[in-house]
């Protein structure tokens, strides 16, 4: 057994998001977000259930500070929800929405906590989508004016900003394959959806700087690594394909100024675009997309396998045995964060990188003890944090862990069936309980180092949860 060590000033951190943890979502003039509205349409989430309540974030705030405290982070990373800040999309600025992030701030500071906003965790105005939502061009302004209504109010004192949050996942699972809000099934919308996100990206970040000269500005993509499922030919080209869809159609606009050739070609023979010309790309866009970034964050949480089908489609590779898989359905794959951060690095070679969230959903019961003993949590943090140290040693800028997720929350489409938290949630009454894996990660902040054996948590006295 050996300590692995992380250099000093490495941040060690955790994440939510406001659609899932917030609830209060009528209250001091919120209006209502995409989300509210997809879950009331019946069979869109698993349990049936909405994010009306979700964590009481709204009002249990103070004490969630206590709890991260006690996790020992150096940072937080949140979403802050548009339609509080901006109930109608654009123009008046509802001041009860800013004064709760500005407290939350000033909460976080005075605890040494960093906040670490997102401005776009995906909980749109429905006024917004009324009027065509990101498939529309417009929205672009309309991001720009919120992002700095927001950054006016916290540029103060937040220096970190990210734009959006995945926006593969808004524009494929929102408008693409229906499994988010809005829920749409139109692939050629999907990739106007993403382009406007690029573009909004772009020009928030102007305005973001505009408004806080020393910002740091980012974006976060949830990358995952696509293997061939063999070393033949269909497979390899299938990984490739995966690859364009998935990680390059973002990257390498903000990185390079251009849309990939090879996936647009890919778009083309799929008849999502009529031809290599993207009719959504206006002159200028692609400089404004490709403004340089102070960091770039991404999501890791799983890898992919593909291989070529019967009639050589790309697609999920089936009959691959997977040695461990969580309860998404996603396989433990510790290499690929290994994997994906060198190859950024190599690719893109952005100044910093964050892991701005890796986790895994198991479901494990209070035991008679009252403890969450959620060992194969405590596997997964490890494992994927040793992976990250050793692209650290091969000269990845990694500069910090957001582990997913502070606490048990509304997982989107899956509502509160699927448990990411460090802290367990109890629904029913909003009781927190630290899980072993965050008795574990409290190790982990305070001594800044990874045990690379051993999952022991700390036991007896230690154990006491002592806030
Ligand atoms: C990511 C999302 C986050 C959460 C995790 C499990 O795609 O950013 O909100 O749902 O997955």
């Amino acid at each position: 057994m050996s300590r692995i060590s992380f250099p000093d000033g490495f941040i060690w951190a955790a994440a939510t998001s406001s659609q899932q943890i917030e609830g209060a979502v009528t209250e001091d003039g919120r209006g209502m977000s995409i989300w509210d509205r997809f879950a009331m349409v019946s069979g869109k989430i698993e349990d049936g259930s909405n994010p009306a309540v979700a964590c009481d974030h709204y009002h249990r705030w103070r004490e969630d500070i206590e709890y991260m405290k006690w996790l020992g982070l150096d940072a937080y990373r949140f979403s802050i929800a548009w339609p509080r800040i901006i109930p109608g999309g654009t123009g008046q600025i509802n001041a009860p929405g800013l004064d709760f992030y500005d407290a939350l701030v000033d909460g976080l500071l005075e605890a040494g906590i960093e906040p670490f906003p997102t401005l776009y965790h995906w909980d749109l105005p429905q006024v917004l989508q009324d009027k065509g939502g990101w498939a529309s061009r417009d929205i672009v302004d309309a991001f720009v004016e919120y992002s700095a209504a927001v950054t006016r109010r916290l540029g103060d004192r937040v220096q970190s900003w990210v734009t959006h949050n995945e926006p593969w996942c808004i524009a494929t699972l929102g408008h693409e394959e229906g499994h988010h809000a809005p829920g749409l099934h139109e692939p050629a919308t999907a990739l106007r959806v993403a382009h406007h996100l690029l573009l909004s990206h772009g020009r928030a970040t102007e305005a973001i700087r505009g408004e806080i000269p020393k910002a740091e500005v980012g974006i976060v993509h949830n990358y995952c690594p696509g293997y061939p499922a063999t070393d033949s030919a269909g497979d390899i080209d299938a990984a490739r394909w995966f690859d364009g869809f998935f990680n390059r159609w973002y990257l390498d606009p903000l990185f390079k100024g251009a849309y990939p050739a090879d996936a647009i070609a890919d778009r083309v023979a799929a008849g999502h675009l009529e031809s290599a010309d993207l009719p959504f790309v206006q002159d200028g866009d692609m400089a404004a997309i490709s403004i340089p970034l102070d960091f770039l964050g991404l999501n890791y949480y799983s890898r992919n396998i593909m291989e070529a089908g019967p009639d050589g489609e790309p697609r999920d590779a089936k009959n691959i045995p997977k040695e461990e898989l969580t309860d998404m359905g996603w396989e433990v794959y510790p290499e690929g964060l290994y994997d994906s951060l060198m190859k950024v690095h190599s690719e893109y070679a952005p100044k910093k990188i964050y892991i701005a969230e890796n986790g895994a959903a198991y479901d494990y019961p209070v035991d008679a003890n009252g403890r969450i003993a959620d060992i194969k949590r405590v596997t997964y943090f490890r494992d994927h944090l040793l992976a990250a140290r050793r692209a650290m040693a091969d000269g990845v800028p990694l500069k910090g862990y957001f582990a997913w997720s502070l606490m048990d929350n509304f997982e989107w489409g899956f509502g509160f069936t699927k448990r990411f938290g460090l802290f367990g949630v109890d629904f029913e009454t909003q009781q927190r309980i630290p899980k072993d894996s965050a008795f574990w990660y409290r190790e982990v902040t305070a001594s800044n180092a990874v045990d690379d054996t051993s999952t022991s948590t700390p036991q007896g006295e230690s154990r006491a949860f002592d806030r």
